[in-house]
């Protein structure tokens, strides 16, 4: 997500800042910025886009500062533009802040400091912490002190870094929910996101905990909690390197956006489940959630792994929104005249925002009249700008060509989508409140899936040479099946497809020899019974097996070849804890074969043309 970095030292910190930024780049970003304060007077230069075009902009500058802070922007609240990026200052232009993570009382926040007689510039929710810091300094509070009272105001999360001309020997910056370290160096200290931001300059870091500011001058900090309690700070020696650190010590994007998944899982849901009412708050349907329930029909529009979480989506809007659902190829949806009427919604996803396909299928959607909503991960990318309403699923960037979080927060979102609307119809309060629980309880399910890592490997090392693959499963699983399937083709070049279990007997059975393995998603389910009734077929046919089943069935493991066990939840959910072994095999699979995984051959990330 953002990137945070400051310096205060001897040097010149606009090399280290922008060099660190470009280290924070693997993060992905939107846009970026610096404030600096030279010989007591402060500068602030932004820009939208990559690191280099804001290396250009203050090259053109010559610039020179030792004191400063500079950020990567990902965008949650306001699109990607030079006004929303950090940092964000006061109305005087001589305090700066860089915020990561999402301020949820901002609203009210601003409308008190509007009362006072700030006013905003950006649309952003980090906004509002350099005017109320300003207003505790006109109390006439240090800055240290101002930013403490401030932050005992704010709910939600944030890493920050504040720097002020009123006290230009001293960085302060604070946590709680988003990383921050502080870099220790000889006559010169760093506050960073992420290590691999400083790590050019020093090994020697503390770690901020939740709750903890810290007073960063050139030749010493001072941490103290919210509550104004000094605490001593331990100094860790970090034994990464650099060529590590791009990916944030993992060897792959891929693999380290597989195991972000309980985070971007809690981001996707964060502030969005009404507990007690046992529903789900939308901010971004809010406006379209009474023409939403009503519609006719639903069409879910989409290519690829977006598509396959439009199918789970169609089984979960089905069952308990009780809307007629439709699922399509977005390439075929605008192509071939499809009927539409102002009766009916469609829902567009795309991680990216941007895919060709699907944005065509957008404009053609809203050409005839229908209720157009985006589902997308990229904030104010052209799906989101083109859309009526949507929802973001905030997983944070996706930089791996597989896509793999961005897949498991669709479907979050997808069921809070569902949940809203059931609620509105039939869903009793005690239905939606279990599915509420289950929902919360998710990302502690992936964490425990995600330690069966090494045993996944083990597995793939036995199939890594297969030249064909067949991925099974029924009702939700389905989907699941045909992303598994997708996942491997497109990283291992090992052909793959996916089925739904029972039409196994109308062709692909086919198929089966010794050297076909089968990978059934089998979790005990209302279906668990024919599933089990395939595996014995394809058994019978010395076909190898993998399954995907419940942590609580020790029968199947008489049944397969090999299993990996996941935890139960309720079958709208299964899909979200079932890919993720399939993901981990495919990852697995193809690392072993020494493949690019990051970035497979023939594909890109964002599918910008037809
Ligand atoms: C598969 C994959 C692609 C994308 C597809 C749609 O791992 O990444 O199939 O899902 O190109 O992309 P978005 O979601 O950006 O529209």
């Amino acid at each position: 997500m953002c990137g945070i970095i400051g310096y205060i030292g001897e040097k010149n910190c606009v090399p280290i800042l922008l060099n660190g930024l470009k280290r924070l780049e693997y993060r992905g970003y939107d846009s970026a910025g610096l404030a600096l304060i030279n010989n007591g007077t402060a500068s602030v230069i932004k820009n939208k886009g990559k690191v280099s075009l804001l290396q250009e902009k203050v090259d053109s500058l010559n610039l020179s500062a030792k004191l400063g802070i500079g950020h990567t922007r990902w965008a949650t609240h306001g699109v990607p533009n030079e006004i929303n990026a950090h940092p964000h200052h006061n109305h005087k232009k001589n305090l700066f802040v860089i915020h990561n993570g999402i301020i949820e009382n901002y609203q009210t926040l601003r409308e008190g400091l509007r009362q006072m007689g700030y006013s905003f510039l950006s649309e952003t929710d980090s906004e509002v912490l350099p005017h109320l810091i300003d207003s505790f300094l006109q109390k006439g509070f240090d800055l240290f002190k101002a930013v403490r009272l401030a932050l005992s105001e704010v709910e939600g999360t944030y890493g920050i870094a504040v720097i002020y001309e009123g006290e230009p020997n001293k960085i302060v910056a604070a946590r709680k929910g988003s990383p921050l370290i502080v870099g220790v160096g000889e006559n010169e200290n760093f506050v960073a996101s992420d290590v691999s931001a400083i790590l050019a300059h020093t090994k020697q870091v503390a770690y901020l905990e939740d709750g903890e500011l810290v007073e960063i001058y050139k030749d010493k900090f001072i941490t103290k909690t919210i509550s104004d309690t000094e605490i001593a700070k331990e100094v860790h020696e970090i034994s990464m390197t650099l060529d590590q650190i791009d990916k944030g010590g993992y060897p792959h994007f891929m693999l380290k956006e597989i195991m972000e998944q309980p985070d971007s899982v809690t981001n996707s849901l964060r502030g969005r489940i009404l507990f007690k009412k046992g529903t789900a708050k939308l901010g971004g349907l809010e406006s379209v959630t009474e023409q939403l329930t009503n519609s006719k029909r639903i069409i879910i529009s989409a290519c690829g792994t977006s598509w396959h979480s439009g199918l789970v989506g169609e089984y979960m809007l089905e069952q308990f929104a009780r809307i007629p659902t439709e699922v399509e190829y977005a390439s075929e949806f605008r192509y071939r005249n499809p009927i539409i009427t102002p009766e009916d919604t469609v829902f567009f996803i795309s991680q990216s925002g941007e895919t060709a396909d699907t944005l065509a299928a957008l404009r053609e959607a809203k050409i005839r009249g229908a209720l157009v909503l985006g589902i997308c991960n990229v904030v104010g990318s052209s799906i989101a700008r083109g859309s009526m309403a949507g929802v973001y699923i905030h997983a944070g960037p996706e930089i791996g060509v597989a896509s793999t979080k961005a897949f498991t927060s669709q479907l979050i979102v997808l069921a809070l989508i569902t949940l809203l609307i059931a609620r509105k119809k039939h869903l009793s309060l005690i239905d939606g409140k279990s599915i509420a629980e289950e929902l919360k309880n998710i990302p502690q399910k992936i964490e425990e899936i995600l330690k069966l890592n090494s045993h996944i490997e083990m597995i793939a090392e036995q199939f890594k040479d297969a030249k064909n693959f067949l991925y099974l499963g029924r009702g939700y699983n389905f989907p699941v099946a045909l992303e598994g399937a997708l996942k491997l083709k497109e990283i291992s070049y090992i052909h793959a497809e996916g089925y739904p279990a029972a039409e196994m007997k109308h062709g692909p059975i086919a198929l089966i020899d010794e050297n076909m393995p089968v990978v059934f998603i089998a979790p005990k389910d209302s279906t668990y019974e024919k599933i089990v009734s395939n595996i014995e077929e394809i058994k019978a046919r010395k076909g190898r097996i993998i399954a995907i089943a419940s942590q609580s069935d020790n029968e199947i493991d008489k049944l397969v070849d090999y299993t990996i066990k996941v935890p139960d939840t309720i079958r709208m959910l299964m899909p979200i804890l079932t890919v993720i072994p399939l993901q981990l095999l495919a990852y697995h699979i193809a690392v072993k074969k020494g493949l690019n995984v990051d970035q497979p051959r023939n594909l890109a990330k964002s599918v910008t043309v037809e």
